[in-house]
């Protein structure tokens, strides 16, 4: 499948067959995640990846998630990172050597102090498109869960207070085929 036809193909899947889906897939898929680009080459995401009836019961008596088809999804995958491993800069070592960056960082590093967290949220999205891409050429359906109670599920995963967790990722072999939903026009979109 080329990437333009995995594109048109993925749409929000709510509904999956009973059918697993195997650690090698999981594998297979979060290998292409961790190969999507990240500022200053940081790579913050981590998966936390939920199969077990046990702990989605678990997660449904605190509420966590507020749509039932979340729990009976056959994996929940919890995308999270630490924003403080912006803080150190050792990723960039290749780059200084490359020269694509400065030796000294001093400038570069007072442009992105204080953002650490808005840095982790936009390098986890950008994996998470790589990561349903994928899936979706791997016949697999997902949909983005955002309406999540993080402090909760966060405690319950033992996923530091710190950690930012902006969705998780519901996953599984299709049992429904929506539709493309409505996009607003190119010429909407395109400003100038
Ligand atoms: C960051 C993010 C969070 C989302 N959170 C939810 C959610 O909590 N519950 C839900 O049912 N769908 C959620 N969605 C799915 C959107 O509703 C869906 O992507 C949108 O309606 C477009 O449909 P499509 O994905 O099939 O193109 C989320 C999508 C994104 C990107």
């Amino acid at each position: 499948m080329h990437v333009k036809e995995a594109i048109e193909k993925r749409r929000s899947i709510r509904k999956f067959e009973e059918k697993q889906v195997s650690d090698e897939i999981i594998r297979e898929i979060i290998d292409s995640a961790r190969r999507a680009p990240s500022g200053c080459n940081v790579q913050p995401t981590r998966y936390i990846i939920i199969k077990d009836k046990k702990t989605k019961e678990k997660l449904k008596k605190k509420g966590v998630f507020r749509q039932d088809f979340v729990y009976e999804s056959p994996i929940i995958v919890v995308l999270c990172g630490n924003p403080k491993e912006y803080e150190n800069f050792k990723e960039v070592k290749y780059q200084q050597e490359e020269g694509t960056l400065p030796k000294d960082l001093t400038e570069v590093k007072k442009v992105l102090r204080g953002i650490e967290e808005e840095r982790a949220n936009r390098d986890i999205s950008i994996a998470s498109s790589f990561f349903v891409l994928r899936a979706t050429e791997l016949g697999l359906g997902t949909c983005y869960i955002g309406l999540i109670n993080r402090d909760v599920l966060k405690e319950e995963l033992n996923i530091p207070k710190d950690w930012f967790v902006p969705f998780v990722i519901i996953m599984g072999y299709p049992s429904e085929n929506p539709q493309q939903r409505p996009r607003k026009d190119l010429n909407e979109l395109i400003l100038k």
